[in-house]
């Protein structure tokens, strides 16, 4: 289990879901692991479960300051970072009528503004040969009714995948984004939907997918690890789509 060994690697959004997974996943392949979130508690939680290797951060990926803080204390733990997983997002469903400039902001900052700048502040710490993932989704190119904010927010984070796979290829970082389907995680708890209407919601979904369920943090967290390491030394500005099928969307 060595396919990350001595690399160190940041994982926003760290403390749940598809980050916890893969934070477990990146140790285990032998890398130190620094993982973020809003929740104090939760990050330590966290971190006392991963174990050795593992450090947790407080930051808003939102609030530009508290990048910068981050990108400190890793620079002050490691000087460097082989490994950046811009995974911290969040979910919110409603009507394009019905859209507030609040929800719009919120979604926007948290999934794009700070997804963009995590990448444009860590660079200098990136190394050579580095690897980038951006934690996108099916929504990104899909046009399911509610998501148009979520959505936009994460087509704008293949763009960004795109163009800095690009622009860092001299530095042989090679930048790609996943786009997982519906994955059994917290999220959906969070997006302010009472407990009915997510079971109403999930049970609709889960009959969508051709394999008939949810995917799990651990197998996003396999694909994520697989793209982390040399294994995907010659993949770069690609999009890694891992839905259960839903995206083929069978005419029959
Ligand atoms: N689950 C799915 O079906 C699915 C499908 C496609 C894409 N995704 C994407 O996968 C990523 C991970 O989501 P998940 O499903 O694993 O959900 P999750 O368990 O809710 O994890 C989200 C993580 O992001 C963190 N986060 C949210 N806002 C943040 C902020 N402003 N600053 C820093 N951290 C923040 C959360 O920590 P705090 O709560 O402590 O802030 C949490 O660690 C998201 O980008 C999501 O859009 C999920």
């Amino acid at each position: 289990m060595t396919k990350l060994k001595d690399k160190v690697a940041v994982i926003t959004g760290g403390n749940s879901g598809i980050g916890l997974a893969t934070a477990r996943e990146f140790l285990a392949q032998g890398a130190k692991v620094v993982i973020t979130g809003r929740r104090k508690a939760a990050i330590d939680e966290a971190v006392r479960e991963l174990g050795d290797g593992a450090t947790g951060v407080l930051a808003d990926t939102a609030d530009l300051q508290q990048i910068d803080a981050l990108v400190e204390k890793v620079k002050a733990l490691y000087n460097k970072v082989d490994v950046l997983f811009i995974n911290a997002g969040i979910g919110q469903f409603f009507p394009i009528e019905y859209a507030t400039e609040q929800q719009f902001d919120q979604i926007m900052n948290v999934n794009y503004k700070g997804a963009y700048f995590t990448l444009s502040k860590f660079l200098p710490l990136l190394e050579d040969g580095a690897s980038v993932i951006l934690l996108s989704s099916i929504s990104a190119t899909s046009g399911m009714a509610n998501s148009s904010v979520y959505g936009g927010s994460k087509a704008a984070l293949n763009s960004l995948a795109k163009v800095a796979s690009i622009e860092l290829a001299p530095r042989k970082i090679r930048v790609n984004s996943v786009s997982p389907g519906p994955i059994d995680t917290p999220i959906m708890g969070k997006t302010g939907l009472d407990a009915s209407a997510i079971e109403q919601f999930a049970g609709a979904m889960r009959e969508q997918v051709p394999l008939k369920r949810f995917g799990i943090s651990s197998e996003v967290a396999k694909l994520v690890t697989f793209l982390a390491s040399d294994e995907a030394a010659f993949i770069t500005g690609s999009d890694y789509v891992i839905d259960g099928g839903i995206i083929v969307n069978a005419v029959l």
